[in-house]
C-alpha cells in the first residue's frame, strides 16, 4: 500500500487487544502515527510498544479528553468492547455500559477535541439469523443477542454523532478475526479464551487437554457451524483504508470476511495439518445465540476502497497462528519472560 501524504495521528481505543494491536503495528509500518488507549482488561501490554500505550478505561472521560488533547489526535479507531455472546446474555448491564456508554464517551471526547474521523469495530453479530448468505451490508440488521444489540446501538450512535458534528465514519463489521502476525511474534492471547483457533492450538502446545465443539447437528455439510475467518493483517489493511477515506461526511459500513465459509471441523483439520497430528476435542451441545452459518460478502469494500485481503485460505490463517503458539505457548507471558 502507498504511504499517505499526511502522517495522521490515530488513537486506537482498545489498541492493546488482539485486533487493535495488529492494527497499531500495521499503521506504524505503513506511514501513520498511532497510540493505544486500553485498560488492559483483556489486552496485553506486551502487544504494543511501551511508549505507545496510555493505560486508561473507557469510563474515564477526563483521561480520554486529556489523551486526545495531549497527543494531538486526529483520528480514532475504536476497538474497546466486551465481546462474548454467552457473557452478554448473562450480564447485559456490563455490556451496555462498556459497549454503548463507552462508545459515547469516545465520541464526546472526539467532539470536544475536534477529532473528526472514526473507524469502529462492528460485527457480523449485528445481522439477523434469517438472512440469505453471503451477508451483504444490505442484509437485515436484527441482532439476536445482547452483544450484537450493543454493537448495533453503537453503530447508530456513531452515525448520529457523525451527522450532527460533521465526523467521517467507517463501520467495519468483522466476521471471525483470526491468525497471527506473520513473523509469529504477536497473536491471540486472552485470559478467558473463547475463540476456536487459539483453543485448538493451545491444545496442541499442551496448554489444554482438549477443546469443545459446540453443536454437531447443525444443518451444515458436516453438522458443525460455518464461519468466515478473516486474518488480522487483512483487517488491519481495511482499517488503514477506512481511516484514510473517512473525510468528514463519509459514512459507510463494510463487511470484512473472505467469503469462504469454513466449518468447525474444517478449521480443526487445517490446524491438525499444520501441527502434524490429531488433537483431542469433544462435541457438546450448541450454545444459545449461535447461528448455523455466517459468511460475508466483502465486495463493497473491495470495490470502494480497493481492499485486497492476502489470507483467503484457512490453511494460511492456521499457519500464522501456529507459528505464534509454537513460539510462545503461554502467549504474552512467554514473550515477556523471553525479553527480561
Ligand atoms: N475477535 C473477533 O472475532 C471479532 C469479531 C467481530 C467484531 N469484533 C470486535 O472487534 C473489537 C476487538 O476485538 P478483539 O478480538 O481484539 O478483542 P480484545 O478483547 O482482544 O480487545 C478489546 C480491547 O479492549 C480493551 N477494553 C475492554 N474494555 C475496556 C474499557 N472499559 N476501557 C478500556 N479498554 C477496554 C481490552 O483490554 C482489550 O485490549 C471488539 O470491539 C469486538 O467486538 C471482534
Amino acid at each position: 500500500m502507498e504511504t499517505p501524504d499526511h502522517v495522521m495521528k490515530t488513537l486506537l481505543v482498545g489498541g492493546a487487544g488482539y485486533v487493535g494491536s495488529a492494527c497499531l503495528r500495521w499503521l506504524l509500518k505503513h506511514g501513520h502515527d498511532a497510540i493505544a488507549y486500553d485498560s488492559l482488561l483483556a489486552g496485553n501490554a506486551a502487544a504494543v510498544p511501551a511508549d505507545r500505550l496510555v493505560l486508561g478505561d473507557l469510563a474515564d472521560r477526563d483521561l480520554l479528553n486529556q489523551t486526545m488533547a495531549e497527543h494531538r489526535v486526529e483520528a480514532v479507531m475504536h476497538f474497546a468492547a466486551l465481546a462474548s455472546v454467552p457473557e452478554s446474555i448473562q450480564q447485559p448491564e456490563t455490556y451496555y455500559r462498556t459497549n454503548v456508554l463507552g462508545t459515547k464517551n469516545v465520541l464526546d471526547a472526539m467532539v470536544q477535541n475536534q477529532v473528526d474521523r472514526i473507524v469502529f469495530s462492528s460485527t457480523a453479530a449485528t445481522y439477523g439469523f434469517e438472512n440469505e448468505m453471503p451477508l451483504t451490508e444490505q442484509s437485515r440488521q436484527d441482532p439476536q443477542v445482547p452483544y450484537g444489540r450493543t454493537k448495533l446501538a453503537a453503530e447508530h450512535m456513531i452515525l448520529d454523532y457523525a451527522r450532527a458534528h460533521g465526523l467521517g465514519c467507517g463501520l467495519l463489521r468483522y466476521f471471525n478475526a483470526s491468525g497471527a502476525d506473520p513473523d509469529g511474534e504477536f497473536g491471540e492471547d486472552r485470559q478467558h479464551e473463547t475463540h476456536l483457533i487459539p483453543l485448538v492450538l493451545q491444545t496442541a502446545v499442551g496448554g489444554r487437554e482438549k477443546f469443545l465443539v459446540f453443536g454437531g447437528d447443525w444443518e451444515t455439510r458436516d453438522g458443525t457451524c460455518v464461519r468466515d475467518y478473516v486474518h488480522t493483517e487483512d483487517l488491519a489493511q481495511a482499517h488503514q483504508l477506512a481511516i484514510e477515506a473517512a473525510e468528514p461526511g463519509f459514512a459507510r459500513a463494510y463487511n470484512l470476511g473472505t467469503g469462504n465459509g469454513t466449518t468447525v471441523f474444517e478449521v480443526i483439520q487445517a490446524c491438525e495439518e499444520v501441527v502434524g497430528r490429531k488433537l483431542a476435542y469433544e462435541v457438546v451441545d450448541s450454545r444459545p445465540g449461535d447461528p448455523a452459518v455466517l459468511v460475508a460478502s466483502s465486495e463493497k469494500i473491495k470495490k470502494e476502497l480497493a481492499w485486497k485481503p492476502q489470507f483467503a485460505e484457512i490453511r494460511q490463517i492456521a499457519e500464522t497462528a501456529w507459528k505464534w503458539h509454537q513460539n510462545y505457548p503461554r502467549g504474552y507471558a512467554d514473550k515477556l519472560s523471553s525479553t527480561t
